[in-house]
């Protein structure tokens, strides 16, 4: 048996799986504070959780995956210094912009490490952290990832810790290790914090971190993005669009992509390759507001969404409730535009929050077009992917096939499948078998999905002056 931890934004999940097979035997989860900042401990505690009473029992190996980006900062002693800012925080959005005009502006980051730094990478968290509480930066001698943080808590609690490590998909969130080269970026470092700082020997795909005293070997882990991928088992002209707390477009590709605009990151993969990602800080939690607002559990938002017209009778919304990443608009918040007497209903509001927080991700699909990536269809998963209206909207406005593989821990399950490839030691990752997808049935025609988009477009030119034309 082998495991795999999905340490996200909200909670913990853990699957033990058969390591022939892939099969799921077992699953565990628990909740953790979320936010845009907490302490790492929350997450050793909801694993804990996750995996009390006997969940591990006759598991050989594990991997964690975990959400990107947040910046663990550790002193001499491996302590932790702050709270962990992570990802969602937009607080360093003017140390990214600092950091992107002093090293030559966006398009040498994108040339140098493939990446062009917005607020959520780990770097512009080292700046701010230096800039706005100097002695907690003072005291900083390494900094880690929330999923390397959590691999080697593992180890340490099990007696088998040697030294921090990472793996290329996580590091390459950090924006000082370069997808490019394959190393860290020195300069960078020491532009961000003001000095160079201990950071995390990056393992390959397959290699291990370490294995405890009872003999629990210990994968490198990754980032949940490349996670998913692994446990998806992407191949080219598969694009995944994942629906939790972020909302992401990612697909596979031998080659790093050169996105000066940066809406397309070019991270690495957890397989040797590379996984071109757009990422959005507003997807699931567009719903839950929405059905807050409205007076109405999530299920109520669903009936009323499919029960409107394609469009919203003319409604739309921009979706920046928590500030946006892309477009980079740190400080944006929601738009709803176009409400009249006569479409201002329950149903038409519905529609436009499915329709607004699916249009920031078909912008997504169209970016990773851009760069040369091949769409042939689309896999729909996580959390709000279960939505049936959600799975229409989908459907009717990305332009492609769009699939929902049938509904598993896809995190979790490719940290899993990475244990059992570390297990084996053999050079490619364990053919398990992969999702099975249900095709999802859009309503409307190729002319409304062209005129609903449009709108979405136009009125992110207007209020926001993002865009061409
Ligand atoms: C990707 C990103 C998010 C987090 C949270 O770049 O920031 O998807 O990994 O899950």
């Amino acid at each position: 048996l082998v495991a795999g931890v999905d340490s996200s934004t909200q909670s913990c999940k853990v699957v033990v799986c058969d390591a022939a097979t892939g099969e799921v035997v077992r699953e565990g989860r628990a909740k953790h504070p979320d936010g845009t900042q907490v302490h790492p401990d929350r997450w050793w505690e909801a694993y804990q959780e996750a995996v009390s009473g006997g969940l591990l029992d006759g598991v050989s190996a594990i991997a964690v995956g975990g959400q990107q980006h947040g910046m663990v900062a550790l002193d001499e002693a491996d302590t932790v210094v702050r709270e962990a800012l992570l990802w969602n925080d937009t607080r360093s959005a003017g140390a990214a912009a600092d950091l992107v005009a002093e090293l030559g502006g966006p398009q040498a980051w994108a040339s140098r490490i493939g990446v062009v730094p917005v607020a959520s990478m780990t770097a512009t968290k080292v700046r701010w952290l230096a800039e706005h509480e100097p002695e907690e930066a003072g005291r900083v001698a390494t900094v880690v990832l929330p999923h390397d943080w959590l691999t080697g808590r593992v180890l340490q609690e099990g007696g088998g810790f040697t030294g921090w490590t990472t793996d290329r998909g996580d590091a390459s969130g950090t924006c000082y290790w370069s997808s490019r080269s394959g190393e860290y970026d020195t300069d960078i470092m020491r532009c961000a914090l003001g000095r160079e700082f201990g950071v995390p020997r990056v393992l390959g795909p397959s290699e291990a971190a370490g294995t405890t005293g009872s003999g629990l070997l210990v994968a490198a882990g990754t980032g949940d993005n490349m996670g998913a991928g692994l446990g998806l088992g992407l191949k080219p002209g598969d694009v995944a669009v994942s629906l939790g707390t972020s909302g992401t477009v990612f697909t596979t590709s031998q080659t790093c992509p050169d996105d000066p605009s940066g809406a397309v990151a070019g991270f690495a993969d957890a397989t040797g390759a590379y996984l071109p990602l757009m990422c959005t800080l507003n997807a699931a939690r567009v719903l839950t507001a929405t059905a807050t607002m409205v007076g109405v559990d999530l299920a109520e938002l669903d009936r009323l969404a499919l029960a409107a017209e394609p469009g919203a009778d003319g409604l739309s919304l921009l979706p920046y409730l928590d500030g946006e990443r892309t477009p980079d608009l740190p400080d944006a918040t929601g738009t709803l535009s176009g409400l009249t007497r006569s479409n201002a209903t329950p149903e038409n509001l519905a529609r436009a929050a499915v329709e607004g927080m699916l249009l920031n991700l078909v912008a997504g699909v169209t970016a990773l077009r851009d760069q040369g990536a091949d769409v042939e269809r689309v896999l729909l998963i996580g959390g709000a992917s279960a939505s049936a209206a959600v799975q229409q909207v989908a459907a009717h406005l990305f332009g492609v096939p769009v699939v929902v593989p049938e509904s598993r821990e896809y995190v979790a399950l490719g940290a899993a499948r990475q244990a059992a490839w570390a297990l084996s030691g053999d050079a490619a990752a364990p053919e398990w078998p992969m999702a099975v997808s249900q095709p999802a049935q859009g309503r409307g025609t190729p002319e409304q999905a062209a005129e609903i988009t449009g709108r979405y477009q136009g009125l992110l030119r207007t209020v926001h002056g993002v865009g061409s034309g």
